[in-house]
């Protein structure tokens, strides 16, 4: 077993490493999880967040290399969905004197739901705990990613310990970043904020203004690797996925019966490279619609192509637009351009389909919908590369 990891004098990472898994809720997670909680040893012992249900044995015996778990006088839930607050009951069974440290009302009320009434000690944003020699800090957070959500600071080691705000879902034997690259890290945390995040953007905006004013040194989310020599290089980061800014870049997602939805899209990434707009091409048969959305979070130019099948759009774009319309920010959408595409032989219904849910989405459709009947052919696709082309300032 990994041991448990000193990050500060007297605070410890320990938690749960999750190397298997591969789905997080329909999210692709390649290189598994980890379920973070963190250990203070002071006079009073505190214990922030737990793990999801099945590694409270594994956060224990890392708890136990440090301190007897009986000890521990608060536990801090900085979010009450199960992947950190799963192993609660065990750890209250060890820790029965544990005080459980959360948001209110909504990290009572959750809390209270899913585990009943127990000694809940309610804070609210910028609410105090002292430890002894340390202090938490509290800000509530809400919706990033829950209401419930809030972060707890450590001013005398500028630790702030973000729960899934700045996590990735990344399962290492190495805890910081600096020991893992930043290329590798930030790909994680960008596929994480847009499967997870990237609909609370506004929120995400409002929590980093409260924590502006904040030292940090160090960020020890509840998810991936802790941040310590890129701190400034996430937080930038974020402030841009929180303006949901966009770049010149396109992507060109599809599924074909035929292959001429499949031209379709071809011409269409080549439209946007003349133009000097990269592109990248998506068949929804072979990509995942999680890996297409962690692209999606910068890209201006969003097209999307189905023909028509048995009536409508092919399942497989259906269930792609679905996903994309849950976690597109509906005030960031506007500034994004949306090319609904596609062919199809007597009935333009999967194109229009597919036109429908991105107009649904907030998108601008400058180009309409461009459709081709049956088959390709070079002046046809000579038109749908003018009419991207158009699209592009
Ligand atoms: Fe990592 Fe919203 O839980």
């Amino acid at each position: 077993m990994l041991h448990a990891i000193e990050l500060k004098p007297d605070i410890y990472w320990v938690g749960g490493v999750d190397w298997n898994e591969r789905n997080f809720h329909g999210y692709t997670t390649d290189r598994g999880s980890t379920y973070n909680a963190y250990l203070i040893v002071d006079e009073h012992p505190t214990l922030i967040d737990t793990a999801k249900p099945g590694f409270a044995d594994e956060l224990v015996e890392r708890l136990r290399e440090i301190i007897d778990p009986a000890k521990i006088e608060y536990i801090v839930s900085n979010h009450v969905e199960r992947d950190h607050s799963g192993s609660l009951p065990e750890l209250c069974e060890l820790a029965p004197n544990a005080k459980i440290v959360t948001s209110f009302p909504n990290g009572v009320r959750g809390l209270t739901a899913h585990y009943g009434e127990r000694d809940y000690m309610p804070v609210k944003s910028g609410d105090t705990l002292s430890l002894g020699k340390h202090t938490l800090v509290f800000a509530h957070t809400p919706m990033v990613h829950w209401p419930d959500n809030m972060v707890s600071y450590c001013p005398e080691e500028k630790i702030l310990f973000s729960n899934d705000a700045f996590g990735q879902h990344f399962a290492s034997s190495k805890r910081f970043d600096d020991e893992v690259g930043l290329p590798e890290v930030m790909a994680q945390a960008q596929k994480y904020y847009a499967n997870i995040v990237m609909p609370y953007s506004k929120n995400v905006g409002k929590a980093l203004d409260a924590l502006s004013g904040l030292e940090i040194d160090m960020i020890a989310p509840a998810h991936g690797v802790i941040w310590r020599s890129h701190v400034n290089d996430i937080l930038e980061t974020y402030q841009r996925w929180a303006n949901f800014e966009s770049q010149e870049y396109a992507v060109v997602i599809y599924d074909s019966m035929w292959h001429t939805t499949e031209k379709m899209a071809q011409s269409i990434v080549e439209a946007f490279v003349e133009r000097g707009v990269p592109a990248r091409l998506f068949d929804l048969k072979v990509n995942h619609i999680s890996d297409i959305m962690t692209e999606v979070l910068d890209a201006k130019y969003i097209a999307v192509g189905s023909p028509t099948l048995n009536s409508g759009m092919m399942p497989t774009v259906a269930a792609f637009l679905c996903y994309l319309k849950g976690l597109l920010p509906k005030e960031g959408a506007k500034e994004r351009i949306g090319i609904p595409f596609g062919s199809y032989g007597w009935a333009q219904m999967g194109p229009k389909e597919v036109a429908a849910v991105l107009e649904g989405c907030g998108l601008q459709l400058p180009c309409g919908t461009l459709t081709r009947q049956w088959t390709e052919d070079e002046e046809g696709l000579a038109e749908l590369q003018a009419a991207v082309a158009a699209c592009v300032e």
